[in-house]
């Protein structure tokens, strides 16, 4: 039977009517209908095509024919769960193995990286037999409960702290404690984790774990100084706790120098667990969390099956498997290297022309421009931010948002296959958008004189 099909305007009334009206969209004040989409474009109903700079999930680009073709002929095979024998679950955890430092070597396979992390909190309160968490400022882990607790942007609009949850400030070298003119920020924010163990010492507390994305997204596209982990990883285990690093924004190659961004911070540094997630599945709902044989173990030694219905299904672990596939083919990795640092390198040149360019920075396909009133006291420009993501929509059909405590970065996290043409529209389109927003703000200055 074929598929009804909705004016977009049904669509929308339906939508107000039947979906929760905390499910928030993109572009709320005039939403956009996407109804199909390839590589790093997606198209509205009326065929008209946008450039994606959003869709960090799409990871090999939308719809990508290798990743179609891997999950149709699975799912025309065979998808059971995970307790029948199957080969996928395995080649796919050997793949990711492979991957990843040899002490990581135990996978479990999940649905979302909620799911990652809920299971992390409880592999590493099953390994430790602590309960308190250190988490970084503004952090997002997920939407569970378990995680709303420990993710600061969340709980701080929510019913608040608890008590086992502590918050270390955020390593942003640009409006942080310590900036980018600090000798050694990574050592100083470390030691703010070393004060926060001593204080939950002093309150007879023990560190159960410390949770942190390997670049802090809903933080403002942070890049954590160099040393930061493993200093903070050396605290946490002598305190008895592990380091869990979120990946689940990050991973799979986003940084192009490197397969996992915690690897970024050097060869001294490996996590005890590490969740991982969005870019994984290509879209599809399929998450992991990787640990240690001894994390593992002691997760075993509580005698409770852990049993996850749709986790590591062999559709899914297909699908996986493919996106490994068609990283390595497309070298997107290298194009994630060459790409980004373009971008980089074309929105640092507009810095130079444009003051309410604060700052610039990123790594791979990771990149965050932050906008700034003024550049002296680094006052956020929200309300520009905003307006240049609208007029990005409207005016040259990019799709990017914002993010940041005061949602005044620019975030580009688009599908690896994103390309120099698409890096250089989306440096023009801004500088054209910068250039007229200036003007505008000195006309406006001149009338107030
Ligand atoms: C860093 C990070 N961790 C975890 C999650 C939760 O993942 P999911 O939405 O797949 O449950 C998100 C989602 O945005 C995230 O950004």
């Amino acid at each position: 039977m074929a598929q009804q099909k909705l004016r977009k305007q049904e669509t929308l009334a339906m939508r107000k009517r039947l979906i929760g009206q905390s499910c928030r969209l993109f572009y709320s004040d005039d939403p956009v209908k996407i109804v199909r989409a390839r590589g790093q474009y997606l198209f509205d109903e009326n065929n008209q095509r946008y450039l994606d700079c959003i869709s960090n999930v799409h990871h090999v680009g939308h719809c990508h024919p290798k990743i179609t073709e891997a999950a149709a002929a699975q799912m025309d095979l065979l998808n059971t769960n995970s307790r029948f024998l199957h080969d996928n679950i395995v080649l796919y955890a050997d793949r990711l193995a492979a991957s990843l430092p040899e002490k990581l070597c135990v996978f479990y396979f999940v649905n979302s990286g909620s799911e990652a992390n809920d299971l992390a909190l409880r592999l590493a309160q099953q390994f430790t037999q602590h309960q308190d968490v250190i988490v970084v400022d503004h952090a997002y882990h997920g939407h569970l409960m378990s995680l709303i607790d420990i993710s600061p942007y969340k709980f701080r609009k929510l019913a608040g702290q608890k008590e086992w949850v502590h918050v270390a400030p955020l390593p942003d070298t640009y409006r942080g404690i310590y900036r980018e003119t600090h000798p050694n920020p990574g050592q100083a924010y470390a030691d703010t984790v070393k004060d926060l163990i001593e204080d939950v010492h002093k309150k007879g507390r023990k560190i159960c774990a410390f949770f942190a994305e390997s670049l802090p997204s809903v933080g403002g596209q942070i890049i954590l100084p160099q040393g930061y982990s493993a200093k903070v990883a050396e605290y946490v285990h002598s305190a008895g706790g592990v380091y869990v690093a979120d990946e689940v924004q990050t991973g799979f190659g986003r940084v192009g120098s490197h397969f996992w961004a915690f690897q970024l911070q050097g060869e001294d540094f490996c996590p005890d667990i590490v969740t991982l997630g969005k870019p994984m599945g290509n879209g599809h709902p399929l998450a992991c969390v990787a640990t240690t044989k001894e994390i593992a173990d002691a997760f075993t030694a509580n005698g409770v099956e852990y049993f996850n219905t749709f986790g590591g299904n062999p559709v899914s672990c297909a699908i996986g498997l493919a996106v490994l596939d068609v990283i390595k083919e497309e070298d997107l990795r290298g194009n994630a290297m060459t790409v980004g640092a373009h971008l980089k390198d074309l929105l640092t040149k507009l810095q130079t022309r444009h003051q309410m360019i604060g700052d610039v920075r990123g790594v791979g396909l990771f990149v965050g421009l932050e906008l700034v009133k003024d550049r002296e006291q680094r006052t956020p420009a929200t309300e520009c931010a905003a307006l240049v993501v609208k007029r990005l929509k409207e005016e040259d059909r990019i799709f990017v948002s914002t993010d940041g405590p005061w949602e005044s970065v620019l975030k580009f996290k688009p599908p690896l296959c994103f390309s120099m043409e698409d890096a250089e529209l989306v440096a023009q389109c801004i500088d054209r958008i910068l250039t007229d927003v200036e003007a505008k703000r000195l006309e406006l200055e001149k009338e107030d004189i």
